[in-house]
């Protein structure tokens, strides 16, 4: 009989695909642990492109994507199905990531076999149900029984201990993104040519300070994102600047943002891109416009400052340090900050300093070591 643990790794989604590759890779690389890696795939294309950067093949695929697919199908399906694969597979361990439906499906199959859940970025909370939403919720559940809680900061692990979890079962990690994101920065480095594909944008682009967007989150569908759409038609009315921004596949943004920005001069609506050409556009971007989670963390590692569209962040870390600041989603109040990190060069300054609240790189190799002794 085999002395390894035993341990499943549930994703679903782009962010938790990155930001679990590289604890996937350290526990195939390690002979205490038997690796196991099931997909829900709760996204298809957005997921795809990471596990191919990665390399990495799971052993599940439960290919649960549909179209338009709602919080309650979805959440039922991913549970049924995850919970087959826990039989069949009995881990000693199941790793979830963050705050998705996937996370919170699969975290309460493991529950309802009584297998250990890892929650890795464990403890991030807005302390606002509705923001972000479904979120807050998700994260908070899973929180309230994981049995090994890797909070990536400080703030993550005293939000937790406040919620009365058992101090010995949480410790400080920092978060896997950043080990994401030095690995692909080295394999950018090895090989240009994984990120050369935003070439003919950035000649088309040239003399002007590229805005890097994103935006998907499904508490600002309809009002929150035709402001935000509106705000970027007016900043992108200046000669000076262009807006890049890779749409996400959910038919709720692309509605709106097809609608409003298709065709400026100064707004290229592209696709999803691949983590390396991600990567690419954080390095060419003047500041970064997003809602986005991942990039909040991302920026500030890279020295980029990050006007966060949400009324609420869960990652008050870098607001603290002065590089992110909350613009809320009012057109006029994205506008304004944009405006003055593009015409004020102190205040650009102040905020464009790299640092990294976020972690040091090696959070995948304490989340093993933990499971390892766990
Ligand atoms: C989900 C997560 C959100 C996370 C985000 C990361 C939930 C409730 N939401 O939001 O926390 O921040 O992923 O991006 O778990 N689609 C595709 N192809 C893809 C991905 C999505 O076509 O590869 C379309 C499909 O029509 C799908 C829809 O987008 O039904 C919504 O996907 P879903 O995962 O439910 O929500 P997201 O908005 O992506
Ligand atoms: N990202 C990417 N391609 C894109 C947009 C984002 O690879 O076109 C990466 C980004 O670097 C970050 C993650 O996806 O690591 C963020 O995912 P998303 O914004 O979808 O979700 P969130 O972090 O808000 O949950």
């Amino acid at each position: 009989m085999s002395s390894r643990r035993k341990i499943l790794t549930v994703f679903g989604t782009r962010p938790e695909a990155i930001k679990l590759f590289p604890l996937v890779h350290a526990l195939a690389g390690d002979e205490r642990f038997e690796s196991r890696v099931c997909i829900s795939a709760q996204h298809r294309e957005m997921l795809d492109q990471v596990l191919a950067i990665a390399g990495v093949v799971p052993d599940h695929d439960l290919d649960l994507m549909t179209p338009g697919q709602t919080l309650d199908a979805l959440t039922a399906r991913a549970l049924v199905e995850i919970g087959k694969v826990l039989d069949a597979e009995r881990p000693d361990w199941v790793v979830v990531q963050g705050d998705t439906t996937t996370v919170m499906a699969g975290a309460i199959a493991a529950y309802y076999r009584q297998i250990p859940v890892c929650h890795v970025e464990a403890g991030l909370r807005s302390g606002d149900i509705h923001h972000p939403w479904p979120e807050e919720v998700n994260r908070r559940v899973v929180g309230s029984f994981a049995a090994l809680h890797c909070a990536p900061t400080e703030t993550a692990r005293d939000a937790l201990l406040r919620e009365n979890v058992d101090p010995a079962t949480v410790h400080v990690t920092g978060n896997t993104v950043i080990d994401a994101l030095h690995w692909v920065t080295q394999r950018v480095g090895q090989d240009p040519g994984l990120a050369s594909g935003l070439a003919d944008l950035e000649r088309r682009f040239a003399g002007k300070r590229i805005i890097g967007m994103t935006s998907h989150r499904r508490e600002n569908f309809g009002e929150g994102m035709q402001n935000i759409a509106n705000a970027v038609r007016e900043i992108a009315s200046r000669p000076d600047v262009a807006v890049i921004f890779p749409v996400h596949l959910n038919p709720n943004v692309r509605a709106v943002m097809n609608g409003q920005l298709a065709g400026l001069d100064n707004v290229a609506l592209i696709e999803p891109l691949d983590y390396p050409h991600f990567a690419r556009l954080l390095d060419i971007s003047h500041l970064m416009l997003t809602d986005s989670g991942g990039v909040q963390e991302e920026a500030p590692a890279l020295g980029k400052p990050v006007l966060v569209m949400r009324e609420t962040t869960e990652r008050p870390e870098g607001i603290e340090a002065g590089t992110a600041k909350l613009v809320g989603t009012d057109a006029a109040s994205i506008v304004r900050e944009t405006t003055r990190l593009l015409d004020d060069e102190a205040a650009y300054a102040a905020m464009a300093r790299a640092h990294n609240p976020f972690g040091d790189g090696r959070a995948a190799a304490r989340i093993a070591e933990l499971l390892a002794h766990a």
